[in-house]
């Protein structure tokens, strides 16, 4: 992955923001903060602009996925764009037969359980992908100095999808088909992360100053399995963007690279490294079941934290929320620096004041001054 002159990056647009500063390890006075699923249907403008467009049409339209992208940061204030897309965009792009059914997810018309379903997955032509760089190109012209964040899913949860055909509770059948057929296992491992690293890639070209790999689901793997079946492949996605440089007078910088994943207490170490023995990503994302001094205790002095407000208080009392974000600032203190974001999405029935609000108080506490 290479960036051109012009990329936020480079041109020195956002390489000084609070928040690519902090995925380096950077520690501001203040802590910026973002939301996973900060677009969307907490929002009416979201909401608005969907009415009788289907997901994935809106993710391929680069004009609609930008203006998504753009809402919850002018209404937010918050200290990053995230691009509005899908983690089954690329597999779509390769040809493969996707919808995202309305509270449930991603459905797949033929799920892939054999070698030969494997050996079927298309490749993805780098030319499908027009639509995601414009949309990324489209949003970075318009976010000025405030970073887009590219993302993508790692290949284990990408599989989770496939071979169940869509959302499944413990990922049964992907994890049976990882004991019982290695190889068909690791032939899928190996197409997803192709497939998903070309869109990673894909974003971080058109102007993303910083990714993150959601494995979501990897959680409900051992560590044993983790590091054997799963690491390997989530590296291999990594492999195409990590080390894109840029400089910033006579220092070599790279894309801050960020993992993400639920229920993973167990993996936070691997999280880190992804198996390959060295560091894989600048920052990783916490669930709001680990405490980010129990987090920073597992993943050591070289990674930055973030999270993890729980989003079931998005909706308890101001003063608990209120209370819940200092304690999360103050924790977040054990690690070499932190980004404020929630233990998981944004609920769609979130009333998005109280995350305007919630924006508001992590920019006005100095974590400095906060009782340890
Ligand atoms: O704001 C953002 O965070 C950026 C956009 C984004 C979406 N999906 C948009 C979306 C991101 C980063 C994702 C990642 C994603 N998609 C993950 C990993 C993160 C996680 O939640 O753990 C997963 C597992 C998916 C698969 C997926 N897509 C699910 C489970 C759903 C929810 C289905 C539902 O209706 O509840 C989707 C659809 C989806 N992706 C929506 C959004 C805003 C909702 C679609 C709608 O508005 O109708």
């Amino acid at each position: 992955t290479v960036l051109s002159q012009s990329h936020p990056l480079v041109a020195g647009v956002t390489a000084d923001s609070a928040l690519v500063r902090a995925y380096q390890g950077v520690r501001h006075s203040t802590t910026p903060v973002w939301f996973m699923r900060q677009a969307g249907r907490s929002l009416p403008e979201y909401r608005d602009l969907r009415v009788g467009v289907r997901m994935l049409d809106a993710c391929l339209d680069p004009e609609l996925s930008s203006e998504i992208t753009l809402q919850p940061v002018r209404r937010h204030g918050v200290d990053a764009g995230i691009f509005f897309s899908d983690i089954v965009v690329p597999l779509k792009l390769a040809g493969v037969a996707v919808e995202i059914v309305a509270g449930k997810g991603p459905v797949f018309a033929n799920p892939v359980r054999t070698l030969a379903d494997v050996e079927a997955l298309p490749d993805l032509d780098p030319a499908a992908l027009a639509p995601v760089r414009e949309g990324v190109a489209l949003t970075v012209a318009q976010l000025g100095t405030t970073p887009l964040i590219g993302f993508a899913g790692a290949p284990f949860t990408l599989a989770a999808y496939l071979v169940e055909g869509g959302p499944s509770k413990d990922h049964i059948r992907a994890r049976t088909l990882m004991r019982s057929d290695p190889a068909t296992w690791s032939a899928l491992m190996d197409w997803t992360a192709r497939i998903t690293g070309q869109f990673l890639s894909a974003q971080i070209e058109a102007g993303a100053s910083a990714a993150q790999l959601f494995d979501s689901w990897a959680g409900s793997l051992s560590r044993a399995q983790y590091r054997a079946s799963v690491a390997p492949a989530s590296a291999q996605a990594l492999n195409s963007v990590r080390n894109t440089t840029y400089q910033v007078g006579d220092e070599t910088r790279t894309v801050p690279l960020i993992h993400f994943g639920l229920v993973s207490t167990q993996l936070l170490p691997d999280f880190r490294t992804l198996g390959t023995g060295e560091r894989m990503v600048d920052a990783v994302g916490v669930d709001y079941r680990t405490p980010l001094d129990e987090a920073a205790t597992l993943l050591g002095s070289d990674v930055t934290l973030q999270g993890n407000i729980d989003p079931a208080l998005l909706t308890a009392p101001w003063e608990r929320l209120a209370e819940e974000a200092h304690t999360v600032l103050a924790l977040g203190r054990s690690a070499r620096s932190h980004v404020a974001n929630l233990g998981h999405g944004v609920p769609p029935e979130t009333d998005p004041t109280v995350l305007t609000k919630l924006v508001e108080l992590i920019h006005s506490i100095d974590v400095r001054e906060l009782p340890s």
